[in-house]
């Protein structure tokens, strides 16, 4: 009966699991996710393989990735340039505290947090510069953490 209970307690958390994703994904666009499943530490970034490659990768034909770390008071990297009609995927996580990521112009308004993967696509189809600024009080120079990407 033990088996019966512990197996009612992993379909229990299984559905919670899809549930939590499925509502991020359609809510907002937005998915946390886990690395593989796993967990990142924050404390040894360097070591990951997304996070030990920060900054701007092309993966495909107008498509970018940026790996990004948040770690009070700056973004890593805070000054991203991309071709205009890029489609552009950001992989965040913090190494210390909970930051925000708020991309002016566009509805980007997510949350960076330590041993989570937040994960954003956005496609830039105009140019022009777009600021972008910690919008989660993270310490005494939150006002100062911001960036730009640079649509050219
Ligand atoms: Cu980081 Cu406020």
């Amino acid at each position: 009966r033990y088996e019966k209970i512990w197996f009612g307690v992993a379909v229990l958390l299984i559905v919670a699991f899809i549930g939590t994703v499925a509502y991020g994904a359609v809510g907002a666009g937005i998915e946390m996710v886990d690395d593989d499943g796993g967990t990142i530490d924050p404390n040894n970034l360097s070591d990951h393989e997304r996070f030990g490659d920060t900054g701007v990768h092309q993966v495909g034909d107008g498509e970018f990735e940026v790996n990004m770390i948040a770690v009070h008071p700056s973004f890593i990297p805070n000054d991203i340039e991309i071709p205009e009609g890029s489609t552009v995927t950001f992989y965040m996580t913090a190494s210390d505290v909970t930051h925000g990521f708020n991309i002016a112009g566009t509805n980007v308004n997510s949350m960076i947090i330590p041993g989570q993967i937040t994960e954003i696509t956005v496609e830039f189809d105009e140019s022009g510069t777009y600021g972008f600024v910690c919008h989660e009080y993270c310490g005494s120079l939150h006002h100062e953490m911001e960036g730009q990407i640079q649509v050219v």
